[in-house]
């Protein structure tokens, strides 16, 4: 059978916006747009910095002239060539994804764009218009939902195997802002994450919250429609978010809860998930991702793994190597390449568009609305407050 990139003739032209090789995010990005042959990474911006972008890039590899200085200069530039990019992901701090997705999106590229899609839900809703307007593929890589065991969670959801769901618990904790590091020498990227003008006020919704909110309502398959919520700076005199804790009512009816931060002294960095139906629960973690335990009222704990052969082919297809073999966050975010490649050159060749589940700007969208409800009933002292989108 002829595989959809055969049938293209190439891999998708790639540039990375933000991801210098000092970065956190950036080498995951590129290892796992290139993982399956699906991307090649081509061209780039690499700081705010023009000549620091370019030094960059070269360091990384690509070619002098498609290490721009700019995004403006990257869209200008690969729209005049014969080869151009097809896509951009950006990895940039948090201020900057909006304006990066906007230009990329009316450069007529398409776009994988890091968590908090924007700083705002107004933001947000553009891009939405954006994409839907130019028939765009939008990716958020909220990599903890393309795990096989977190696909197979929400596929025993809509099969009905838990039955009608009552409850959704989902929690993220960290320990990197335990200690006062406002107070000590500051690098590059402490000093966005630690700016709320560029990290964005709520900075742990930001940085994990955002995950963890997603995970839960794609594992529920519905999205939260009110919640009650405590915000705070757990570290006297810290100007941003380090901890948000909520109580959740989803559209569906069902209940949930919701606690993050980073200030978990101590805490290695972990995401759990648990969802509880009328016939029984899934318990999922990240240290063990490639596991899932499923426990029905009355009968013995099954522990489900990535790989088992009674799962479907597309669970299985989301795992590269025989189970048992680990496999972490860089294949899990390569599944979201794949899965955003795929519906780009099904797009191209005038094939129906994929219907794979990866984190779309609708999701991004629904994000915004639930960090900004967050913010809004802590400060009204916990109020049930309506997420707007
Ligand atoms: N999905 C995940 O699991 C995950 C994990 C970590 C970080 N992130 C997200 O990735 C983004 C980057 O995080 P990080 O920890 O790698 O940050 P970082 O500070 O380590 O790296 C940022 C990179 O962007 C570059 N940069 C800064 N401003 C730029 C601009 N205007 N144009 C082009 N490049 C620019 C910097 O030179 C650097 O290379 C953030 O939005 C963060 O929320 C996501």
């Amino acid at each position: 059978m002829t595989t959809l990139l055969e049938e293209f003739g190439r891999p998708l032209r790639l540039a990375i916006i933000g991801g210098g090789p000092e970065s956190w995010i950036g080498h995951m990005h590129r290892g796992a747009a290139e993982f399956d042959g699906m991307f090649k990474v081509v061209a780039g911006v690499f700081s705010a910095d023009p000549a620091r972008s370019r030094d960059k890039g070269r360091q990384l590899g690509i070619a002098a002239d498609r290490a721009y200085g700019n995004v403006a200069e990257l869209c200008a530039a690969e729209r005049a060539r014969s080869d151009p990019i097809d896509a951009v992901a950006i990895m940039t701090p948090n201020d900057t994804h909006y304006s990066a997705s906007a230009a990329a999106l009316d450069a007529g590229f398409d776009v994988i764009c890091d968590k908090p899609v924007t700083i705002t839900l107004a933001e947000a809703q553009d891009l939405a218009r954006r994409v839907q307007a130019g028939n765009r593929v939008f990716c958020i890589t909220h990599a903890y939902a393309a795990y096989a065991m977190t696909r197979y969670a929400r596929a025993v959801v809509q099969d009905g195997t838990v039955g009608r769901l009552r409850l959704v618990q989902v929690e993220y904790i960290q320990s990197g802002l335990a200690t006062k590091l406002e107070d000590g020498p500051q690098n590059n990227r402490l000093k966005w994450i630690l700016d709320p003008q560029r990290s964005g006020l709520a900075l742990v919704m930001s940085a994990i919250g955002c995950h963890a909110q997603h995970l839960a309502c794609f594992a529920a398959d519905a999205n939260v429609s009110e919640v009650s919520a405590d915000t705070a700076a757990l570290l006297p005199g810290r100007e941003v978010i380090d901890y948000t804790s909520a109580n959740m009512r989803f559209a569906s009816g069902a209940r949930g809860t919701f606690t993050v931060t980073q200030a978990a002294a101590g805490g290695e960095n972990d995401i759990r998930l648990r969802v509880y139906g009328d016939k029984g629960m899934l318990d999922w973690n990240h240290r063990e991702a490639g596991y899932i335990r499923l426990a029905m009222q009355g009968e013995p704990v099954r522990v489900v793994t990535r790989g088992d052969t009674f799962l479907s082919p597309e669970l299985i297809a989301l795992g590269r190597t025989p189970r048992g073999h680990p496999e972490g966050l860089r294949e899990a975010f390569a599944n979201l390449y794949r899965e955003a490649a795929e519906d780009i050159i099904a797009r191209n060749l005038g094939k129906p568009r994929s219907i794979a589940p990866y984190p779309r700007i609708e999701d991004g969208v629904h994000t915004m609305a639930f960090i900004e409800a967050c913010v809004a009933s802590s400060s009204n002292n916990g109020q049930w407050t309506k997420v707007l989108a």
